[in-house]
């Protein structure tokens, strides 16, 4: 298994420390995408965490599942109205297996990075294919390496840098790991948290999309379908299992 880093502590502090994710503005887009993208068929959300999405895509009408290493986290959704009609297994989303079949399966905010070797996150395309439909869809949403930004010999790059919080990824290039260091001020308080990342390519994905059966559907910079370039920082993307044969 690989480790719970979204503990008891982060889970309570999970929208007080990143607020910016739960504004109507950047949440009603992800779920219009979504509800568009499962029509009447099933979703499964890979590292379900708190509901932010799942609950407002339930109540939305769609049927949602969820898979979470984080019980924690887990206690935090099971707080919201409508979470009641969202089902949770407990596990790792690269090798859990759920009841059901899903014409969606998505994977937000970096989480795939989470799984820290290629093996495991070729793994968890196979996983999601396992899951879903014939013509079904798997969307990740994540960061673009920041390594353009990096001078030779520097490993250190800020990507957050406000009074109250501060982040920075230190990159190690050799192993394709980048660890996020968080320092939030917090009543007065210094809280800190670090987590390990494998960032990983656009056409990275692309072939572990191949190696499970999926083909690129689409890319674009935000959910809003603005089209992706070489200077967005952050992607949506969307895998069409294939035919077979
Ligand atoms: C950054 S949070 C995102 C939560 C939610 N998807 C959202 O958009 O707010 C990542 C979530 O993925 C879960 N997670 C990370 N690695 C996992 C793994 N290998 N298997 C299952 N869950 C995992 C964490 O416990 C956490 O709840």
């Amino acid at each position: 298994m690989p480790e719970n880093n979204f503990d008891e502590r982060i889970a309570n502090s999970y929208e007080a420390k990143w607020p910016e994710l739960f504004d109507p503005a950047v949440i009603d887009p992800v779920v219009d995408f979504l509800a568009d993208l499962a029509g009447t068929g099933a979703a499964l959300e890979l590292g379900i965490g708190t509901g932010r999405i799942a609950v407002p895509l339930a109540r939305r009408g769609v049927r949602v599942q969820g898979i979470d290493i984080s019980p924690d986290m887990i206690a935090q959704m099971r707080r919201k109205p409508g979470s009641e009609n969202i089902q949770v297994t407990i596990g790792d989303f690269a090798t859990t297996k759920v009841d059901g079949t899903f014409s969606l399966a998505y994977l937000l905010r970096n989480t795939i990075t989470n799984l820290t070797g290629q093996d495991e996150q070729v793994e968890c395309f196979r996983n999601v294919a396992a899951h879903l439909e014939p013509g079904g869809c798997f969307v990740i949403e994540v960061y673009v390496p920041e390594l353009r930004r990096l001078p030779p010999g520097q490993t250190i790059h800020p990507f957050t840098v406000t009074p109250a919080h501060l982040g920075f990824e230190e990159y190690d290039v050799a192993s394709q790991i980048a660890i996020s260091h968080h320092y939030w001020v917090v009543d007065g308080e210094l809280e800190t948290y670090s987590s390990p990342h494998r960032y990983v390519w656009p056409s990275e994905l692309d072939l572990m999309a191949r190696i499970a059966g999926m083909g690129l559907l689409g890319r674009w910079a935000d959910w809003k379908r603005e089209p992706f370039t070489g200077d967005s920082r952050s992607h949506v993307s969307v895998w069409q299992m294939m035919p077979q044969g």
